[in-house]
């Protein structure tokens, strides 16, 4: 089983996300912890290559995160709250999933998110990463949203994280269904059903990675 946990925090082992995000994933074997932080990992460049091409032709470390995204059967995004979002950091990285969107290419996949603040916007910042996740065709078997106080992540959270991270690996063997979350999916995807027709020439690669999928 493989789990590419993505954190957005650049506090390194100070981080409260990080310690977070390393709790859920101790469950499983196989996880792999990823600072985008410390990538070399750029904003999207609006070019539109990838719509004819299916990868970002930036020199970054992108495309190899994305990678390990597509082997992964789990995938967790985690951020500290930056101003009521996500981090900076973090979402230059969101930023450059234009194509995989489109496309839908983690469909199948489980995720959870993690989210934590001194003291607001939690919330709106985990519900953000999970409809992030979600677009992507990703089932989502929870999140955790809190607010910190100074200094290690307490027991209590640490628990509820390692929690979190049990559900991911169960959901993940079972390949369980959430009835509500694949009507979800569904109905985003008969959304990009009508765009992908319309923009046929604008974006052909991603015309024909549906047409290929059979979603046309
Ligand atoms: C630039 C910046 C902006 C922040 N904005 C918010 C905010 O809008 N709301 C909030 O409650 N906390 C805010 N905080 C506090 C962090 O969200 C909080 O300390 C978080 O737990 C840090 O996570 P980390 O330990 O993983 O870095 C902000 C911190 C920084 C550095």
């Amino acid at each position: 089983m493989k789990i590419s946990a993505i954190c957005g925090s650049p506090r390194r082992e100070k981080s409260r996300t990080a310690q977070l995000t390393r709790e859920l994933i101790a469950a499983a074997e196989g996880a792999e912890f990823i600072d985008v932080t410390r990538l070399d990992i750029g904003p999207c460049l609006a070019c539109d290559r990838c719509h004819h091409l299916g990868y970002c032709v930036q020199k970054d470390d992108f495309n190899q995160v994305f990678e390990k995204m597509l082997e992964a059967d789990g995938i967790v995004l985690a951020s500290p709250v930056y101003i009521y979002q996500v981090s900076a950091q973090l979402k230059m990285f969101l930023d450059r999933f234009a194509n995989p969107l489109h496309c839908l290419r983690l469909l199948g996949k489980y995720g959870a998110a993690v989210a934590t603040a001194g003291g607001s916007g939690h919330e709106e910042t985990v519900d953000y990463l999970e409809q992030f996740l979600q677009r992507l065709g990703v089932q989502c078997v929870g999140k955790l949203a809190l607010t910190m106080e100074d200094g290690p992540v307490d027991q209590e959270s640490a628990k509820a994280a390692r929690e979190l991270g049990e559900k991911l690996v169960a959901a993940i063997k079972e390949q369980k269904e959430f009835p509500g979350q694949l009507q979800t999916i569904e109905t985003r995807r008969a959304y990009f059903r009508d765009l992908m027709i319309k923009r046929r020439d604008r974006w052909p690669w991603e015309y024909r990675y549906w047409r290929e999928k059979g979603w046309l």
